[in-house]
């Protein structure tokens, strides 16, 4: 067992040098406003009492500094990002000049919200804007038959302003912004046939983004996908507020072992007349009902695309002719439920004839790790190289970016690593020809950062950066060519003010991987755990990322020590990984969770008899499963959205995790929470759930509380009416926060009285 400290940190405060930029006064701004939030966290960690109010409010400037001031590449030399107030701002590093595009006034009014999103997602419409701000010109997107349509979805092709939006399930398309609009799909239907979008199943479970539109490199064709739910079973959720019925919003959801929605790739020609031509999937195994998990260009006439069996333990990666639509299958693979990347896209050499792909390859005693490994196009089947004399230990973990090769230059390819270590991620690049040398372009660029994402310029000239921890987040840019430049643009490091971060320790032990986080001044106290539990396949909460949310909060207000732990997966346990089985998953996962949970409470600083766990969906399922695998080693638990039935959840997800359910009956079984419900007679615990929750249905907490109710079970609920997965109502978020940081305050507190009372009869069982 090897345990690492990391020492609680110094940070330097970050603050926008505002002498650095041209005219605009908005950069000052956001430097003070930055200011005013770090000052603002220091408080935090080292506070004891803190109004709740107030924390709100800095929950929501992080998240507002982290997520939406992200700046996004214009062209090779210019970036756009908006400001905290809201105003749209670009910055062109090589003259080194700001400018204001549009002020935060222009889109606020009618239309403004879906408008001011297009706006952003589309950035050379922002650069038109620019040009003609001065006359105000605007222009709607509406297609010519449709004038009351809501837009779904809108993207600017490579050439010019070519421009392709979707609505109400069909794909328009506009060679430039003034010219007429062209219909390219007809087949659109409410609820049932989506082209160029993504349906539930789609978005949440398989391609993982809502678009599914590619054009090719030469904006001469469009790749989409319809997806076709006339046979698959609708979801009826009940809207209950503002009616006297409740309004029911019905929508295509297979659960498991239900009939999956059928999926159509189509290639659509567009200069000259529009011709469309229909991708046929190769033959393998299972190929009636499959999924399509990645779609990519490789040249202007060939793609590279994935099709999945519907179990997800196959997948055939295939290069397909746009011109024809006949596709041959380059390399199929035993899919990796552990390892999860089916949305990674291959990197093809300019000529075509070398493919490269991460694939897990046994590395000395520390197990097996992805690889970037290359493949040849002209023989199908399973030649290929490693480049496995280096040890590159690509990040395993669920990439919601599409794939860990990140790009291609001439020679030079570009990816995130855990070469560094399992908990980082840093950006390495490496020659694909020659002798594959890597060279780490992040590490020790940036002090207090390790954990990265990164975007870069459509030339590859200069990346953007997301320094995401574990010191506070900022952005920065830089030049490929040289990354320790950073952008005037960019925020500067001011190191007057300096706090102490929360201590961080990860721990090995038995392979799990353990990250506890205490409070300031731990040393002198015990504290009270929490345990907090996601454990989702192919997910890793033990990183070096920062984060400040309600479990934050509670930590530094009521001295709560917090442990995050990842269980065990084939990664890190080699030996064994053709003997763990995943349909019993759920049993060794809890295993882990509580070994982890025993050995956290050996440490002198953590009071045993107060421990908690705290799980959403997936991790819900499992702090319910440890609350019943237990006998109130818990003092008490919470749970928001539990899955509690495999049966009733997306088939996607359940398959390919449990097998179908009618050969599996046992599997899915031995996996409900549904049979435990006796042992949790003697639990407190909180539940949690959004009545209109899209992903989790209530159904599932329905099933749940029913069964407790004949128990007689103690715990609390809170429902959030016509609440989704993920809380939308400012009031309802804030009242969440609340209620978990009220309910686990009360479980965890130091009851002064009690501990004498146990005292007391320890002494008495000495006597
Ligand atoms: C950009 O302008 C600032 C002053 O406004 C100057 O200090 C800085 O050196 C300039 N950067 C470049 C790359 O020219
Ligand atoms: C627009 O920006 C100004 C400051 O520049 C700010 O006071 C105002 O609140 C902003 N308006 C909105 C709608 O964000
Ligand atoms: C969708 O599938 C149904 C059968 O499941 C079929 O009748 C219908 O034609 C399909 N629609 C499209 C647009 O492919
Ligand atoms: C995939 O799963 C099915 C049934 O669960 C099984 O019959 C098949 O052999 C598996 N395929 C692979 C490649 O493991
Ligand atoms: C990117 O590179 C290509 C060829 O190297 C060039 O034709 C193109 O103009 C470049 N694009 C930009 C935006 O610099
Ligand atoms: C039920 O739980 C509450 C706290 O949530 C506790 O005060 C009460 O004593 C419990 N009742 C029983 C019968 O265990």
């Amino acid at each position: 067992m090897s345990i690492i400290r990391t020492v609680p940190q110094k940070v330097p405060l970050i603050v926008a040098d505002s002498d650095k930029f041209g005219p605009p006064r908005n950069w000052k701004g956001i430097g003070i406003a930055m200011v005013v939030i770090l000052a603002v966290m220091s408080l935090v960690l080292l506070s004891v009492v803190l109004e709740m109010p107030f924390m709100e409010h800095l929950i929501q400037q992080y998240e507002t500094l982290t997520v939406k001031s992200c700046p996004s590449f214009v062209s090779e030399n210019e970036v756009v990002l908006k400001t905290r107030e809201g105003h749209i701002l670009s910055h062109d590093m090589l003259s080194n000049l700001t400018f204001s595009l549009l002020d935060n006034s222009t889109l606020v009014g009618d239309s403004s919200k879906e408008y001011l999103s297009l706006l952003l997602s589309t950035l050379k419409w922002l650069v038109c804007v620019c040009v003609c701000v001065c006359h105000r010109h605007f222009v709607e997107l509406t297609p010519p038959e449709k004038d009351t349509a809501v837009l779904q979805y809108a993207a600017w092709g490579p050439q010019g302003s070519q421009l392709v939006y979707v609505f109400e399930n069909d794909i328009y398309y506009q060679p430039d912004v003034s010219s007429r609009t062209m219909r390219l799909s007809s087949t659109g239907r409410e609820e049932t046939v989506v082209n160029g979008v993504t349906d539930w199943t789609y978005e949440e479970e398989i391609l993982l983004t809502y678009p599914a539109l590619w054009w090719s490199v030469d904006g001469a064709r469009l790749a989409y996908l319809t997806i076709n739910n006339s046979a698959t079973p609708l979801m009826e959720i009940p809207h209950f507020l503002g009616g006297t019925y409740p309004l029911n919003i019905l929508y295509p959801y297979p659960k498991a072992g239900s009939n999956l929605p059928s999926v159509s790739l189509f290639v659509v020609n567009l200069y000259g007349p529009a011709h469309t031509v229909e991708i046929i999937p190769p033959e393998f195994h299972g190929a009636g009902d499959c999924y399509i998990s990645m779609v990519n260009w490789i040249s202007s006439t060939q793609l590279a695309v994935r099709w999945l069996n519907r179990v997800q333990n196959e997948s055939v990666l295939s290069v397909c002719e746009a011109t024809t639509g006949a596709c041959s299958k380059k390399y199929k693979m035993a899919m990796d439920f552990w390892q999860d990347l089916q949305q990674e896209v291959p990197l093809f050499s300019t000529d075509g004839s070398v493919f490269y792909l991460t694939l897990p390859a046994k590395q000395g005693a520390r197990g097996e790790f992805r690889h970037i490994a290359s493949l040849s196009t002209q023989v199908s089947g399973r030649s290929f190289n490693f480049f496995n004399c280096f040890s590159i230990v690509l990040c395993f973990c669920k990439i919601k970016e599409r794939g860990l090769l990140i790009h291609k230059s001439k020679k030079n390819s570009y990816f995130l690593s855990t070469e560094e270590s399992r908990q980082s991620r840093h950006l390495y690049s490496a020659e694909l020809e020659g002798e594959f040398r890597r060279h780490c372009l992040t590490c020790h660029l940036i002090d207090h950062c390790s954990f990265f994402r990164v975007h870069f310029s459509p030339n590859l000239t200069h990346f953007s950066l997301y320094c995401l921890g574990p010191g506070v987040p900022k952005v920065t840019i830089h030049r490929t060519a040289d990354p320790s430049s950073e952008y005037s643009c960019t925020m500067k490091a001011f190191s007057h003010t300096l706090w102490d971060l929360m201590g961080l320790f990860s721990f090995n032990f038995l392979d799990l991987h353990i990250k506890l986080s205490l409070p300031p001044g731990f040393e002198g106290n015990v504290h009270a755990l929490l345990v907090l539990v996601d454990g989702s396949p192919g997910s890793q909460s033990v990183t070096e990322e920062f984060s400040l949310d309600w479990p934050e909060v509670l930590s530094s207000t009521s001295n709560v020590a917090l442990a995050w732990l990842d269980c065990r997966n084939r990664v890190s346990r080699p030996q064994r990984s053709s003997t763990l089985d995943h349909r019993k998953l759920d049993s060794l996962r809890v295993k882990d969770q509580l070994a982890a949970v025993e050995w956290l409470m050996q440490l002198p600083y953590i009071d045993r008899k107060r421990i908690s766990v705290y799980g959403k969906a997936f991790g819900g399922y499992l702090s319910l499963k440890m609350l019943a695998a237990t006998n109130q080693l818990f003092k008490c638990g919470a749970a928001m959205a539990p899955i509690t039935d495999f049966k009733l959840y997306s088939a996607a997800f359940s398959e390919r995790y449990l097998g179908l359910p009618e050969k599996e009956e046992h599997a899915y079984m031995a996996a409900s929470l549904l049979e435990d419900v006796p042992k949790l007679k003697d639990e407190q615990f909180l539940l949690l759930h959004g009545s209109a929750d899209a992903k989790v249905h209530f159904q599932h907490s329905a099933e749940l509380l029913s069964r407790l109710v004949k128990v007689e079970a103690n715990y609390s609920l809170q429902l959030y009416p016509d609440e989704g997965h993920a809380l939308k109502q400012e009031q309802s978020i804030q009242h969440l926060h609340r209620t978990l940081l009220h309910y686990l305050q009360n479980c965890l507190k130091h009851d002064p009285f009690l501990s004498y009372l146990e005292e007391e009869e320890e002494e008495d069982e000495d006597d």
